[in-house]
């Protein structure tokens, strides 16, 4: 089956090239000449795991191609993906469909055989009507549907997390949408991956409700493990001890500095934006999406108490180890450690970081963070170490070293990677998250 991908970025690029893994005959499409020449070259436009190598198999075996010409290169696909970027619009929080919706002109103005267009885009309930309305107004005579078909990928583990889906969500109601449908995700079929039709407005919002549970989740075990630190528990034991009732589950219970990324905070915003057209409120979400954002600061402050106040703290210089929102990848949308850095910086401290991927994309954002090459360049001379991010590399320092080179052995530690009772023993005063 010929399946054309529309946008080639981290969503397009990672599907498109599984597609081809399956077997299926895939042409990615950007308008970005730019992208397409390095996709060309070998080289992939995100840090993702195992990504290169998949596309270049992939590229070799003749299934996967890249153009910029979307009107010759969806002709004969079956089913044309669109998963451009739906950016928070700026000033308000709304998705911006401006892209999905130029997309679904240019389709409409180039369709000539009968095809399925699937919105993989993370879009607001009630896109598909749109991009239905788009599509009918257009001069296309060709038989189309209009088909929901939400990710659930997982950046740092996006082609594990689309080779083995817990589900395929697919929202549509026609014989001809599914029976394409069906098709596409065969080989998955094949290996028992529930498929889970839908309607595509339920399609639709599964992906925001998905997105808004999973932050709710880490967002209330964030305000336990504060509450945890004032009454003397453990936050780690109690996610164990409710993560084990097989209704609540163990996953995204690991407290830390906040979520971030580039979906969740969006989406959850997104779905605050629906809710309020529809005179429908998530409270829930509203209040998941304030506690969220003040915590980020609040981590920054955490590291400042551990230098001993703000007034100790001025001009004293904090060791960042990892700037990323999270590990295995380069990405920094709204990552925690832009917050921790304003703060400490606004606060009078110095800040050293290292991230083993993302430095160049934070220094646009963190332009006064002074950047280094190696963990232990950002701990010589620092006051505190301050662990962001949960990469490998900085589970396993050589805390002799580290005490050695620190101005003071203080670590604070934001994932809770470290064993309380081991740091303490090698001498250092040690902060983590809902641990007294
Ligand atoms: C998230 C979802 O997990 C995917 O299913 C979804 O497809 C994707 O958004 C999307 O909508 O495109 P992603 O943003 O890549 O994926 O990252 P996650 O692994 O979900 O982590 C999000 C944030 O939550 C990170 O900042 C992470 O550090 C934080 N987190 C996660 C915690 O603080 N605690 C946890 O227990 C889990």
């Amino acid at each position: 089956m010929k399946i054309a991908m529309v946008g080639s970025g981290y969503v397009g690029l990672v599907s498109g090239a599984c597609f081809a893994d399956f077997g299926h005959d895939v042409v990615c499409i950007d308008k970005d000449q730019s992208k397409i020449d390095a996709l060309h070259a070998g080289i992939m436009p995100i840090y993702e795991p195992g990504l290169d190598a998949l596309v270049e198999s992939n590229v070799k075996s003749g299934r996967l191609s890249f153009s910029t010409d979307l009107a010759s290169a969806i002709q004969g696909a079956s089913a044309i993906f669109i998963a451009v970027g739906t950016p928070s619009r700026r000033g308000d929080g709304h998705a911006d469909l401006s892209f999905v919706h130029a997309v679904a002109r240019e389709i409409g103005a180039s369709l000539k055989n009968d095809a399925v267009i699937v919105t993989k885009s993370t879009v607001p309930v009630g896109t598909g009507d749109e991009v239905e309305r788009i599509l009918q107004d257009s001069a296309t005579t060709a038989k189309f549907e209009v088909v929901s078909n939400p990710e659930f990928l997982r950046e740092g583990a996006a082609i594990d997390d689309f080779k083995r889906p817990d589900r395929i969500v697919i929202g549509t109601e026609s014989d001809f949408g599914q029976e394409v449908m069906r098709e596409v995700y065969r080989p998955l079929y094949l290996n028992e991956s529930p498929i889970l039709f839908t309607s595509r407005r339920s399609a639709e919002l599964i992906k925001y409700a998905a997105n808004a549970f999973l932050a709710t989740k880490i967002t209330f075990i964030n305000e336990m493990a504060d509450l945890c630190e004032k009454v003397g528990a453990d936050v780690q034991d109690v996610s164990r001890g409710i993560g084990m009732d097989g209704r609540i589950g163990a996953k995204f219970l690991h407290a830390g500095p906040g979520y971030g990324g580039s979906c969740f905070p969006k989406d959850t915003l997104a779905l605050l934006k629906t809710a309020e057209d529809y005179e429908s409120p998530v409270r829930i979400v509203e209040a998941v999406v304030k506690v969220n954002d003040s915590r980020k600061r609040a981590m920054g402050r955490k590291v400042i108490d551990a230098l001993g106040g703000t007034e100790a703290a001025r001009g004293k210089t904090v060791g960042m180890l990892g700037l990323t929102f999270k590990p295995n990848t380069d990405d920094m949308r709204d990552s925690p450690a832009i917050g921790v850095a304003q703060a400490l910086q606004d606060a009078g401290v110095k800040v050293v970081a290292y991230d083993p991927e993302g430095m160049e994309q934070a220094r646009p954002l963190l332009p006064d963070v002074h950047m280094v090459n190696d963990p232990y360049a950002a701990i010589t001379g620092a006051d505190a170490v301050a662990l962001v991010t949960e990469w490998n590399e900085f589970r396993a320092l050589d805390l002799d070293r580290v005490k050695e080179l620190a101005n003071a052995p203080i670590l604070v530690d934001l994932r809770n990677v470290y064993d309380p009772a081991e740091v303490r023993a090698a001498g250092f005063e040690y902060v983590s998250i809902g641990r007294a």
